[in-house]
């Protein structure tokens, strides 16, 4: 695969609960509304949007959408097992060219930054979505300059399979686009 490759936005996965090491990723409630806008609000959360930097929606819009959309909204949140804490947001998207392919995204609180936890819930998400979920391919789209997602994908196994095109979001042109296969796992 290569280049032009369209995005799409629904939430591929839902209804999750994963426990790592660390952590529970599961679906987001309204309880976790308020550290969700504080995290999809902060500066290093948004800083390798580009030009897709999305509006920071409200509080209130974050509680009407899941209340709405429940466990099908986008994003599950990530919660410490030790504090019970939302510390960050992960899913998976729908696929770029067929229903077995999702898109996966992290995003942690700065707080938990450095400590391969990123690594850690990418890890998870790859082997629930091969072994429980039937996908056969997995991707990450990142910014070239975003060096530590490009690693964690990386640690993951995934290999660069092209760019990504402006699209329906007027996103930045020439987000990289790495993949995984279920076969190569
Ligand atoms: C990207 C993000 C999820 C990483 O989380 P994290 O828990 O710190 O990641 P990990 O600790 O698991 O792994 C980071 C790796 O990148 C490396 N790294 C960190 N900053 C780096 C940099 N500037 N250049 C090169 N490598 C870097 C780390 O050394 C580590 O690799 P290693 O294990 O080989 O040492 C986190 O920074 C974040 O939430 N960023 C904002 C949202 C975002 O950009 N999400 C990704 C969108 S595609």
């Amino acid at each position: 695969m290569n280049g032009d490759i369209p995005r799409r936005f629904e939430t591929m996965v839902a209804n999750i609960s994963i426990e790592t090491e660390r952590a529970v990723i599961r679906p987001i409630v309204l309880s976790d509304a308020f550290a969700y806008h504080k995290l999809e609000s902060a500066t290093e959360t948004r800083c390798f949007l580009g030009r897709a930097l999305p509006q920071i929606k409200t509080i209130e819009t974050i509680r009407n959408e899941i209340e709405k959309f429940g466990s099908n909204w986008r994003a599950l949140a990530i919660i410490d097992k030790t504090t019970s804490d939302f510390i960050g947001r992960c899913g998976y998207l729908g696929g770029l060219v067929c229903p077995q392919e999702a898109e996966i995204h992290i995003a942690l609180s700065k707080d938990y930054w450095n400590k391969g936890l990123a690594t850690e819930i990418g890890r998870a998400l790859l082997l629930h979505g091969f072994q429980k979920r039937g996908l056969a391919t997995l991707t990450g789209v990142v910014h070239p300059e975003n060096k530590a997602s490009i690693r964690i994908l990386e640690k993951l196994g995934m290999k660069c399979v092209g760019t990504r095109p402006e699209d329906i979001n007027d996103r930045q042109s020439g987000f990289l686009i790495y993949q995984i296969e279920q076969s190569a796992t």
